[in-house]
């Protein structure tokens, strides 16, 4: 292309922009959040009890104070999604989140080896990740270490070599299934060198977030390896910690979370938490066993998850291949995942922020850029999250289109010359 053409192009699509600038939107696409449509598929949950419930099956009364562990029904249920024991499975309050924070804080200030008594404590961070997770370590003084994800989890060859060299890394983040942001799942292989590798570090753990294991778009069903049995047959029993919640199977807001590991590790969490709690809302964790029951019955609740979701994750996809037919290596990479809440964007290198940054001003708010990153540092400026799942289609249609034209127009005017003059 010509300078002339660029020229043109360029007027062309600061024009569309000036568009958009004069009648400003009111979208946010920023976090993951199910929509009002999703949320009413689990109304009936809150109908699911009934008076004469308040006996759980290992008779706890689901009133009263006690049983951190969780009541057993509830631990059963969460049992079948982590693929643990009863005695490996702890059901809590409604953020996995917060049973992370949780374990970081036990492995931090207590037993004999806790963290805080050592001069540094480092974190592996697969990135792009999740933001909050980030926050976590950098609340508690973690220092964290990239490390690029391959498509089916971190770059192996690169973990491996630095936690056998440095006993200051103490554990790394893992979000094995659809994993937020890039969608990605963890191969068999990368589960089964994760939990076999020799590290520095002798209590070194692997704090597994399994938010989307059962939060598949499509038929074609992804789900990674179970780490806790894996790492059981490496010897390494006390390595992993394996989160899930309800929080997007039924209500965000008021959900079940629970951790999976070993036994041990169940029995050390539980004192850990008793110090921070009497009990958890047992009542929610009946009301979630009687309306969800079994795996099985969960799936077919998330395939009416998909059916409200699938549509919107299809619109990006053919957005994106329309608009950027052919020119996908000069503008934008996206990412077409089969699971999870999120479309990862890679952007032309240094534009990222600048787009997020024109998106805004026409009133659509996107997840920061390069939030995905520890300490939303990322040299190269090129990640943006999407997080189609609140909006409505139409509004979702428009905001992407606009998206679109905010990723032309900032890349070629970093760029144009360069890319389209060689042409
Ligand atoms: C990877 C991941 N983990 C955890 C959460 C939140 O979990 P919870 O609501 O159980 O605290 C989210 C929410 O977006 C997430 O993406």
């Amino acid at each position: 292309m010509e300078s002339e053409s660029l020229t043109s192009r360029l007027e062309q699509v600061r024009e569309r922009y000036a568009v958009y600038e004069q009648r400003p939107f009111a979208i946010n696409i920023a976090r993951g959040i199910p929509s009002s449509k999703q949320l009413k598929l689990s109304e009936p949950l809150l109908e699911a009890l009934e008076l004469t419930d308040w006996l759980s099956e290992d008779e706890q009364d689901i009133r009263n104070y006690g049983g951190l562990l969780g009541i057993k029904e509830a631990r059963i249920l969460f049992g079948e999604l982590l693929g643990t024991s009863v005695d490996e499975t702890l059901a809590a309050g409604n953020s996995s989140l917060q049973l992370m924070y949780s374990v970081l804080v036990m492995l931090m200030y207590t037993g004999k080896n806790k963290w805080s008594q050592e001069d540094e404590v480092k974190f592996l961070c697969p990135s792009p990740g999740y933001d909050r997770h980030w926050a976590m370590l950098e609340r508690m003084g973690i220092e964290m270490i990239p490390v690029e994800l391959t498509g089916e989890g971190p770059d192996m060859e690169v973990v491996e070599k630095i936690v056998s060299q440095d006993p200051a890394i103490k554990g790394i983040f893992c979000i094995p299934t659809y994993s937020n942001p890039t969608g990605e799942t963890y191969s068999d292989e990368v589960v089964e060198r994760l939990a076999q590798m020799h590290t520095a570090a002798e209590d070194f753990v692997i704090l597994w977030d399994n938010a989307y294991v059962v939060h598949h778009l499509t038929e074609q069903h992804e789900e990674a390896l179970n780490i806790l049995e894996a790492c059981k047959e490496a010897g390494f029993p006390n390595r992993p910690f394996m989160f899930v919640s309800t929080s997007k199977i039924t209500f965000p807001g008021a959900g079940v979370s629970a951790v999976g590991a070993s036994e041990t590790n169940i029995l050390r969490l539980a004192e850990e938490l008793s110090k921070q709690i009497i009990s958890f809302d047992k009542l929610n964790q009946k009301r979630h066993v009687l309306f969800l029951k079994d795996k099985s019955t969960i799936l077919s609740l998330m395939e009416k998850h998909a059916e409200l979701l699938s549509p919107k994750f299809e619109w990006i996809q053919a957005i994106f291949s329309a608009y950027f037919a052919g020119e996908r290596e000069n503008f934008v990479q996206w990412t077409d995942p089969k699971g999870g809440y999120f479309v990862h964007l890679t952007t032309a290198n240094g534009c990222a922020t600048e787009i997020v940054d024109k998106m805004k001003q026409i009133g659509i708010q996107l997840t920061p850029a390069n939030a995905a990153y520890p300490n939303g540092v990322n040299p190269l400026d090129n990640s943006i999250r999407l997080a189609p799942s609140y909006a409505e289609l139409d509004k979702l249609e428009v905001a992407v289109e606009a998206l679109c034209t905010c990723i032309e127009l900032v890349t070629l005017e970093k760029y144009g010359e360069n890319f389209i003059g060689g042409e």
